[in-house]
């Protein structure tokens, strides 16, 4: 659950998400993968208090991270709490996530949620990138669309130069990024004949990456049928711009009953399961698990 801008929605979204999914009888859990302000534990009611976080996992305090996933008040959901009590931002390698990611992997749950922090930087791209499903979430302001842009293209080009075995050809990738870029890239077109030129071997790897780069997209906070509208104009000028095929699996409206839920700690599908978002939510969640 990634999105670029703070404040958006990122969370929400997250912990609703996972609150349907473990109310239809799935057992999910729910990762506050926020190192420098985590707060789903409010959104879901669970007092921090001493509990063991995902810091104690990246500072070697425990070694298996399920020992970090604890109850919470809905039945079939564990949430993972993100880094707390230190001032300072966890420091992560990049080793220690694919570690992360390998162990979150084999954690006995139907369903695992990572909640991102804003932001594009590395680690968050490197956890977008490694999920099954990746969401964006944005709000139709503009520069909630324009972070979303920036994390989109940021994450398509770490999973291109992830899937490359030539260093010529990651090198490519990152001249790409610079959109004032030197070898004249500006279309995933460009960038595929400049591989095909410099590294024909990994061609098909990178056409297959792209190809499979198919991230959700969520518009949150809408107010009338312009904004939902949006989510379509996102779509089609990733898929123009950047050659991303993106996935707008619907939107969440802008309700009070959203930051009520959030004071009250409780996930708006339960506070208030009559309230449009809370419809939107149960939506979005039915649509992706298939029920
Ligand atoms: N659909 C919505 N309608 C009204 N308020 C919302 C909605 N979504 C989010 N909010 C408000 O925005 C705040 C920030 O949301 P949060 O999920 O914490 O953002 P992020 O994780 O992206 O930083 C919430 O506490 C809530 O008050
Ligand atoms: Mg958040």
């Amino acid at each position: 659950m990634g999105g670029g801008k703070g404040g958006i929605g990122k969370s929400l979204v997250a912990a609703n998400l996972a609150t349907v999914a473990a109310r239809s009888g799935r057992k999910v859990i729910l990762i506050d993968g926020d190192l420098g302000g985590a707060n789903l534990h409010t959104c879901l009611g669970v007092p921090p208090g001493q509990r063991i976080n995902l810091t104690d996992w990246f500072t070697e305090r425990i070694v298996d991270i399920e020992k970090a996933a604890t109850e919470t008040p809905i039945k079939g959901l564990r949430l993972v709490l993100g880094a707390l009590g230190n001032a300072a931002q966890t420091h992560t390698t990049h080793d220690r996530r694919v570690q992360l990611l390998k162990a979150v992997r084999k954690l006995p749950a139907d369903l695992v949620i990572f909640d991102l922090a804003a932001g594009t930087d590395r680690s968050m791209i490197d956890f977008f990138v490694a999920a099954d499903d990746s969401f964006i979430v944005t709000t139709p302001e503009p520069t909630s669309i324009e972070n979303a842009y920036q994390f989109l293209r940021a994450a398509f080009y770490r999973r291109l130069a992830y899937s490359m075995n030539h260093t010529s050809s990651r090198d490519v990738i990152r001249d790409a990024m610079d959109q004032r870029n030197e070898r004249g890239i500006h279309t995933p077109a460009d960038l595929l004949s400049e591989i095909d030129r410099v590294a024909p071997d990994d061609s098909e790897r990178v056409r297959g990456a792209m190809a499979r780069f198919r991230p959700h997209l969520v518009m949150n906070q809408v107010r009338n049928a312009d904004e939902v509208k949006l989510g379509f104009s996102i779509r089609s000028v990733c898929h123009k711009y950047f050659g991303i095929d993106i996935d707008y699996v619907g939107y969440v409206n802008y309700d009070d009953a959203a930051w009520r839920s959030v004071k009250e700690r409780r996930p708006l599908v339960l506070a208030y399961p009559e309230s449009d978002g809370a419809r939107y939510l149960r939506r979005i969640t039915k649509k992706l698990l298939g029920d």
